[in-house]
This record gives structure tokens, sequence and C-alpha cells, in this order.
């Protein structure tokens, strides 16, 4: 399916055909070097060739965390913010946010219609974030157990075709995908099949050497962080996944592999003959843990001073952030209410 849309900074009314993308997150808390490697730097690219929706995903995020509504808030308008301070336009790719756009509750009731139960019992994702509410007690309510398909309803209601996302996220386009074909077969072809796009770094580690970085680990960078909490948290940073080898002193030979400090020279140091020195002498006993680390702090100082600098200047404007997003959000809900229209017609939910 392609769409036709005006490209931005030609003189003529050109038009090109583009294909579209809907992606989003959860605002749950500020966003992490995890999420630019894993999904914000691939969304960069991608703006610049497909029709592209940002979406904050405030229904998701009331699944599990209803009674934290400030917090959930705080952080629609903190993950708008981090959008912009890495340099998503949002001229040229709306930010949404899900409750603004009913038409994504009202797609999502019909898909439940839709779907048998037992597609979401078997969704690995769903399963293991279940199993962890169950471990600590907490109550697993409808809204939580049904949002994969309301993210399915979230992808399709703007029809895209592709969806960058994080790896544990591949079930739920699976879903996707098999919700559009069961729908296009009952009722006639309405959507696409779209397919997912994983970032450079599936899953970037934490710094306690953890498998994932994430809040509620407390093992993370934030593309917020000043420079100093970056030194301070890079200092603590864990050597060893294992525990098994201290190094005790800079002449005992250490290992570079699967060391945190190394993976995220790899992902975020451009100095590839550094890294590559400091390997080199990490694994002789020439080099201490310190310096290793104090390059580390500087590559990712240098790496995060161009979006600190556009956050300052983004928060120079009180009130921006909110705007972008009632802006955004009106202009996707044109187009979801064209498809609701489409799929009212089509499934005859139109009483004469
Ligand atoms: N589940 C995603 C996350 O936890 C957020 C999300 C909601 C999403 N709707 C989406 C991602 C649609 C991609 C497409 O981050």
């Amino acid at each position: 399916m392609v769409f036709f849309v005006p490209v931005r900074g030609r003189q003529s009314e050109e038009y090109v055909a583009r294909q579209r993308i809907l992606t989003g997150m959860r605002p749950t808390g500020p966003l992490h070097l995890g999420h630019y490697v894993g999904a914000l730097e691939n969304w960069l690219e991608l703006q610049h060739e497909y029709d592209c929706y940002f979406l904050i995903a405030d229904y998701q995020a009331l699944g599990d965390h209803l009674d934290e509504i400030e917090r959930i808030r705080r952080s629609v308008i903190d993950v708008a913010v981090d959008w912009l301070s890495v340099g998503l336009d949002p001229e040229r790719s709306p930010f949404v946010v899900q409750g603004y756009v009913p038409e994504h509750a009202e797609l999502t009731l019909y898909f439940s219609m839709l779907t048998p139960k037992s597609w979401l019992d078997r969704n690995p994702t769903l399963k293991s974030e279940m199993q962890q509410l169950e471990d600590s007690h907490e109550t697993i309510t409808m809204g939580f157990f049904n949002y994969p398909l309301s993210q399915a309803a979230d992808i399709l209601l703007p029809k895209a075709n592709l969806v960058p996302v994080g790896e544990d996220q591949l079930p739920h386009i699976e879903l996707t995908r098999e919700i559009a074909r069961r729908f296009n077969r009952q009722y006639g072809e309405i959507f696409p099949e779209p397919q997912a796009k994983v970032g450079r770094v599936p899953r970037l580690l934490g710094l306690d050497g953890q498998a994932k970085m994430s809040k509620s680990l407390d093992n993370a960078i934030y593309l917020s962080d000043d420079a100093k909490t970056v030194q301070k948290k890079v200092r603590r940073m864990v050597t060893d996944i294992t525990g098994q080898n201290p190094r005790l002193s800079p002449t005992d030979p250490g290992i570079v592999e699967n060391n945190p400090v190394f993976l995220y020279h790899d992902v975020f140091n451009p100095d590839v003959e550094e890294v590559k020195d400091l390997k080199e002498r990490y694994e002789r006993g020439k080099v201490s843990d310190g310096e290793v680390k104090d390059k580390l702090v500087a590559a990712l100082n240098a790496f995060l001073d161009p979006i600190r600098e556009r956050r300052a200047q983004i928060l120079e404007r009180p009130g921006y952030a909110a705007e972008v997003l009632e802006e955004g959000s009106r202009r996707e809900r044109v187009i979801a209410q064209e498809t609701i229209a489409e799929v009212r017609e089509a499934m005859r939910l139109v009483y004469t």
C-alpha cells in the first residue's frame, strides 16, 4: 500500500509515493541509551524515507500503572522531549498520544472480537510480562492482557507497512500480521501486513551487566543525564558479568570478551583505533580499568552533548512539547477516522 505525501523542502507540489511507519513507546519513564541504539537511531534514519507516526502509548502504560497516573503524565511529556532532543522532527513525523485519538480504542475493540484468546495466551513477550506481574503479586488487568491487540490496532489504524521496534516486540508484530490477514480474509483487503525492523543493538546490556538496560533495574544511563552523572555511573560499571574474574591491578591481563565496558565502547565509541588499542593493552595488562572507563565517559559525553544542547533549547519553550503532541495527534486522527469508516463499512456496522 502506498500513500502520496508532499515532500517538504521542494519548490513545486511534487508528490512522492511513500511507505508508512507507525512505532511507539510506553510512557513509563525517561529514555535511556538502550532506547537510542535499539530504536531511536533507526527512527531517525527512517523518518527521511517513510511517512512516520511516532506514538506515545498511554493506554498501554495504564494497563499496569493505573495507580501511577502522575508518573505517566510526566512521562508522556518527558518522552516527547526526549524524542525532540534526539532530533526526531514532529513536522515531518507527527508525535501522537494514543489516548488523544480514541479511534485506537475503537479498533482495539473490533480486533478483540476477531482474535481468539489463544493467540494472546501463546505470545511469549506477554507471557513473561504476566509472569513478572504475578511474581510481584500485582493484578493482571484485562487491559494489560489485551495490550498486544491494542498495539496491533495502533499499527493498523494508519495502515503502517513497517514497524521499527526492539527485539522483545517481535511477537506483537507477528500478531498484528495475523490479525490483518484474518480481517482481510473476512471483510476484504483493508490492511497491509506490516514488517518489523529491529535496531542495530537489539538489546543493550545494563551498567551492572544484566541482560537489559532498564529503569526498573536501575542500571541505565539516560539521554537526559548530565556529564557528571555519566562519569559517576561509568565508574561504577562492572567489567565482568560472571563476577568470577576480578581484575585487581592494571598489570593483570583482563578479559575483553563480554566485558560490558568494552561492549559499550564498541557501540558508542566511534574511534575504532582507540578501542582496538585499549583492548590490546587490556589483554596484556597494560592499561587500567580507570583509563578504559574514562575513555568511555568521553565517548558517551561526546555522543550525548548534541542531545543535551537540543534538550536545553526545547526546555526554553514551556508548553512546546505538549503542543507538538496535540498537533501530531490531530494529524493522525484524520487518517484514523478514514480507516475506522472503512472498517465499519466492511464489517457492516452501519445500520440503515
Ligand atoms: N509496546 C511498545 C513498548 O513497550 C509500545 C507500543 C505501543 C508500540 N504501540 C506500539 C510499539 C505500536 C510499536 C508499534 O515500547
